[in-house]
């Protein structure tokens, strides 16, 4: 009769080096960002800016999902200051197309979203009242990340601080006084694809550690 003794796998103590090397590894190596452990940070990492579009529509639903993704976000105490106009109508994103330079994408796109920041929510203190642009910006890249997720693309295109940009999407969408366009979306279904850009810069990270 022959006994088969099952040793532990670590016993073997090259088994063993090899498994404390490779976790040394993963830990030292920056590219470990590069290699999103989860959905999420694969859809933070793949995320790009799309600026064409194929003719498909948009389904209802998934402009759904990203109004909801949108609505998501942190906003300060919780004031939710924003309001996102959808433009499906074509003469409306070709006049926008050509009154904001920087957005001429909006000419191919099957529609878009305005996110706007109502300044009349929350406190008027001189302060916070600017607090509805860093809410709307959040509320924005919820949107850009969620249109990632379901395969559509989209971008953000700037007006707000532009007084030229605000006005002009205040005139095309007859927006009231208090209502200020952060941002002009586009979305649609990419018509090529593109790769994310690597930003990552450890000289942006200053940690401030206490002495030894
Ligand atoms: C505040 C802001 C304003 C932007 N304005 C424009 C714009 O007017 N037109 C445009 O094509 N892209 C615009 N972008 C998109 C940036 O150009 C883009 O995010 C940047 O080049 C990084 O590329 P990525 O989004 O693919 O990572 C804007 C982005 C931000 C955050």
């Amino acid at each position: 009769m022959t006994l088969s003794i099952k040793r532990p796998v670590f016993r073997s103590p090259i088994l063993l080096r090899l498994f404390l090397f490779a976790i040394i590894l993963a830990i030292n190596t920056p590219s470990v960002m590069s290699q999103p452990a989860n959905e999420t940070l694969k859809t933070i990492h793949d995320r790009t800016s799309i600026r064409s579009y194929t003719e498909e529509a948009v389904p209802a639903s998934m402009l759904e999902t990203l109004l909801r993704a949108a609505m998501a976000a942190p906003s300060s105490r919780n004031v939710q200051p924003w309001l996102f106009y959808i433009v499906e109508d074509r003469a409306l994103l070709t006049r926008l197309s050509e009154e904001l330079p920087s957005a001429r994408m909006l000419a191919q796109a099957p529609l878009a979203i305005v996110v706007c920041g109502d300044t009349q929510k929350g406190d008027p203190n001189a302060e916070q009242v600017h607090n509805w642009v860093m809410d709307c910006s959040a509320a924005t890249q919820n949107l850009l990340l969620a249109a990632h997720s379901l395969g559509l693309g989209a971008v953000w295109t700037g007006v707000y601080p532009y007084a030229e940009r605000i006005s002009t999407v205040r005139a095309a969408l007859n927006l009231p006084g208090h209502i200020v366009p952060l941002n002009v979306v586009p979305v649609g279904f990419p018509a090529a694809h593109a790769h994310p850009k690597d930003k990552w810069d450890e000289g942006k990270v200053i940690f401030k550690r206490t002495e030894e």
